[in-house]
């Protein structure tokens, strides 16, 4: 539901079965232990690459899936629950993994689910397995999650995966932490309470082009059209161009990071710079992620 709930050995485990899941997938393409498992995806909101690769690393471990890309298409059309929607599909399938426009669908679903539920997006919630790929590529990239600086650009306010990367990268000592947006859109008071909770040391007021010299890493988010009004996402959607020229101070051994889609936030320019993951590393590693969960939520012990 919400990385709160994971352990910093919790994650390192998930990330050395990873690294397994890569090896496998690129040497064998996949293998059977989830052989007769069904996964259900119940999608009620659009998405590519959370979609793609939960089924496609289900079928890689050999299981199968019950792909709802569409739950507007399922008897929810007809006014179906979220509680009757969890016995239903709990009746074919061993694990669920829903997106969902509301904060807190996730949890509703398991309370009424008899069978695990993997939240893949609540609203303005969390998005947990989006912050387990991206914290994992950082990990591979620059070969440790302690001691890093990441700068966070472009929307936070209705951003659930900076919410869940917020939270895993705050189990790691000496992370830093710069978020560079318009006002309107700045991080969650719950995100921002969170992290004075736990000593994090953060700043909401640096020039983009000073903390993008000293980043390890700079994750780009997409302005949300669907949630601020028209004027206001005129005004902030091409603030902070992620360019060839914004770029070229940043270290040799920083990483560009996005969850994608990206719109005119990123320009396609820097997709060909050694250091931008987001069209390569960080897809591929959602793959690995997400296998490798499906393989310890289900999988024999
Ligand atoms: C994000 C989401 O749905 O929260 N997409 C994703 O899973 N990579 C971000 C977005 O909607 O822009």
């Amino acid at each position: 539901m919400s990385v709160e709930s994971f352990l910093k050995t919790d994650i390192l485990q998930l990330f050395e079965t990873a690294d397994r899941m890569q090896k496998l997938v690129q040497t064998r393409g996949g293998d059977d232990s989830l052989k007769h498992k069904v996964l259900a995806t119940l999608f009620y909101e659009p998405s590519s690459r959370t979609f793609a690769s939960f089924v496609s690393a289900m079928q890689r471990l050999g299981g199968t899936s019950i792909p709802m890309q569409d739950m507007t298409h399922s008897s929810v059309a007809k006014g179906e629950s979220l509680p009757d929607t969890a016995q239903v599909f709990s009746s074919y399938a061993d694990v669920l993994v829903i997106r969902h426009p509301d904060t807190g669908s996730a949890r509703e679903l398991a309370q009424h689910a008899p069978v695990p539920v993997i939240n893949a997006g609540d609203g303005l919630g969390e998005h947990p397995t989006q912050a387990f790929l991206d914290a994992y590529t950082m990990k591979k990239e620059l070969g440790r999650l302690d001691n890093i600086h990441i700068v966070f650009v472009g929307e936070f306010a209705h951003y659930r995966p900076v919410n869940s990367l917020v939270k895993l990268l705050a189990l790691f000592p000496r992370i830093r932490m710069s978020f560079v947006s318009a006002p309107e859109v700045a991080l969650q008071a719950e995100t921002r309470v969170f992290l004075r909770s736990k000593g994090i040391v953060f700043n909401e007021d640096s020039k983009l082009e000073d903390v993008l010299q000293e980043a390890d890493v700079v994750y780009i988010t997409r302005p949300k059209r669907e949630f601020v009004p028209a004027d206001v996402y005129e005004r902030i959607k091409g603030l902070y161009p992620i360019n060839p020229e914004a770029i070229q101070n940043m270290q040799r051994h920083s990483v560009i990071m996005h969850p994608l889609p990206r719109l005119a936030e990123l320009s396609v320019e820097v997709d060909s710079d050694p250091r931008a993951l987001y069209l390569s590393k960080q897809l591929k590693n959602g793959l690995y992620i997400r296998m490798a969960l499906l393989k310890l939520m289900l999988g024999r012990k």
